[in-house]
């Protein structure tokens, strides 16, 4: 919200950094060369935020559903549902329209303090930070415009940043993974309004967490249906996307947007 690609990029490139656009974002700069990025002072001053590129699109991708939904002076809100340590959730408050805001929720209340970290490093005012289970958030049905279940996974998308994370997933967390996933796009689903568009993400691979999540959506959340919110390099992967690594460069992420009907379930009124 406070700066410019252009600006930005100047500014890196006289810190020595190798600057380049990015591949999927059109305002996202691939930066080398420049060490901790954390202790850049565009960073420590809230004028740009190091993310991954993959993110940075299931980001833009929520904002963009929000945007279709009640334009650019709509009042809205955005559930998280899984925010720390709230790289996504601050790039949408960063873009969201007029009014609106968005509810960062995480159920390890050490990994919120990064999200209002991030809050007061871009003095954000449109975030609401919630310690909850996901699973069991209080709030009231239909209340989001927009849900994103950026649900804990095995993360066997960000090897190249975390190789050694290959040494702590076992075939069978698979189940135990997806059953969580599941158990959080329930509770989004619940508190999305009909119309409002719920947002699936994943920074892995594995079939149990993507192809099976998404053929089990189809077959328990019929009022759910798959909308594209993402284009090339993007692979179409059953009704969701995936992204490899190999891709474009990035992590490697799977994502499915599901848009709730707009129809009232019968026995719903008066
Ligand atoms: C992939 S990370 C989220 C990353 C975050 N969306 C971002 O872009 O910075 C998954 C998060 O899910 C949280 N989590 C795990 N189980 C949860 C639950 N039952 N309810 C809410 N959050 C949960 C973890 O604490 C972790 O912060």
């Amino acid at each position: 919200m406070r700066a410019d690609a252009e600006a930005l990029r100047a500014e890196l490139e006289a810190a020595g950094g190798s600057v380049n656009a990015g591949t999927i974002v059109p305002e996202a700069l691939a930066v080398r060369g420049v060490g901790d990025p954390s202790v850049l002072d565009v960073v420590a001053s809230g004028r740009a935020s190091p993310q991954d590129e993959a993110s940075q699109a299931v980001a833009e991708a929520v904002v963009g559903a929000v945007l279709r939904a009640r334009g650019e002076d709509g009042h809205s809100v955005v559930v998280d549902l899984a925010a720390a340590p709230g790289g996504k959730a601050c790039a949408i408050a960063e873009r969201l329209p007029g009014r609106s805001m968005i509810v960062a929720a995480d159920i390890a209340q050490q990994r919120l303090r990064w999200v209002t970290d991030a809050i007061a490093r871009l003095d954000l005012t449109n975030v609401v930070v919630l310690c909850s289970d996901g699973s069991r958030l209080g709030l009231r049905d239909g209340v989001a415009d927009a849900v994103l279940v950026d649900a804990p996974c095995s993360g066997l998308g960000v090897l190249r940043r975390r190789p050694e994370s290959r040494w702590r997933i076992e075939q069978g967390d698979l189940g135990a993974m997806a059953e969580r996933q599941r158990a959080l796009l329930v509770e989004g689903a619940r508190v999305l309004r009909h119309g409002g568009t719920l947002v699936y993400s994943v920074c892995t691979l594995s079939d149990e967490e993507t192809l099976d999540i998404d053929s089990w959506l189809a077959r328990e959340h019929g009022e759910l249906e798959a909308i594209r919110i993402v284009d090339a390099p993007w692979r179409d992967h059953g009704r969701g996307s995936l992204l490899l690594p190999t891709d474009a460069g990035t992590d490697g992420m799977y994502v499915l947007a599901l848009q709730k009907s707009t129809a009232i379930p019968a026995g719903t009124l008066g």
